[in-house]
């Protein structure tokens, strides 16, 4: 679609050992949008986020800012889509949080003070200013996950591309990611099962089954439809809160308009 920052149309992909992932995906991304992708376990989430910059090929179509994601132009669409992966121990492997920063200024050839000048804002951006020298498999898995952020938004891309972002973080580190991606303006496109992420931070989500598109449309919408959401094996998450005059309720659903809220209580 002319004017999207990603578009992906009818992408195919079989792994070497013949399962296929991909059967015919295809979605947009408006720039500065965010875009949640949901399935089940094995839907072909990461598969097709691997191929929004390249790590894998496909026979179908992948575009960034109108320009079509082919050998010529891979270097450059990699400068502008960064991909954080699940798990950060697949992103990081130098010997400081320093180097791993680093790693992509200085494969751009920019000298030391330009590179460290990078490193420096880009671990401020992300809350990890001062660990430059720390060894990231010393670090927490959600320090990792801030310092494997950094390592994208130190190329100065366009496009977010991440994989479970909130995946393994407690309560406090998932509420300090979200809220560092909501103040990030770029294009996002996040795999996530975590559907109230999906909730606060995507303007649209895609559902992806079995390799393909089975719904896509604003959270909203796409979320309210309990049986959609039953049919590809998601659901939103229950949720216990607390109120004034009851004491401990159900809160069964954190999606539910006004009104819609309180379902039982937990001493009935
Ligand atoms: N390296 C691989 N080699 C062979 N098959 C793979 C490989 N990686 C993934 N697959 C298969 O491709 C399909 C899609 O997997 P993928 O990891 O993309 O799913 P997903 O939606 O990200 O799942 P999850 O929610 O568990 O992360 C699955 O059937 C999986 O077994
Ligand atoms: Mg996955």
């Amino acid at each position: 679609m002319s004017g999207s920052a990603v578009a992906v149309a009818d992408l195919h992909y079989s792994y070497p050992d013949g399962v296929a992932a991909l059967r015919g995906a295809s979605l947009t991304a408006d720039p500065g949008e965010a875009v949640g992708l949901l399935g089940p376990n094995g839907a072909g989430k990461s598969t097709l986020l691997l191929h929004l910059n390249g790590i894998l090929g496909s026979n179908g179509s992948v575009s960034v800012d109108g320009a079509p994601l082919s050998p010529a132009n891979l270097p450059a669409i990699r400068q502008r889509v960064g991909l954080v992966f699940q798990d950060p121990d697949d992103q990081l492997f130098m010997p400081t949080v320093f180097d791993d920063v680093a790693f992509g200024p200085r494969n751009l050839g920019h000298d030391s003070a330009t590179v460290e000048a990078r490193v420096r804002s880009a671990l401020a951006t992300v809350g990890m200013a001062g660990t430059e020298s720390r060894p990231p498999h010393h670090l927490s898995v959600g320090q990792k996950k801030r310092v494997a952020l950094a390592t994208v938004l130190v190329m100065d891309c366009s496009v977010l591309v991440l994989d479970e972002p909130t995946a393994g973080l407690d309560p406090r580190g998932r509420r300090e990611i979200i809220d560092l991606l909501q103040s990030l303006p770029q294009t996002k496109i996040l795999a996530t099962h975590d559907m109230a992420l999906a909730w606060e931070l995507c303007q649209r989500v895609v559902i992806l089954d079995e390799g393909q598109v089975v719904a896509a449309g604003p959270t909203r919408d796409v979320l309210r439809d309990e049986k959609l959401l039953a049919q590809h094996g998601l659901e939103l998450p229950a949720l216990l809160g607390h109120s004034g005059a009851t004491g401990c309720v159900l809160l069964q659903s954190a999606f539910l308009t006004a009104g819609e809220n309180w379902h039982g209580n937990c001493d009935g």
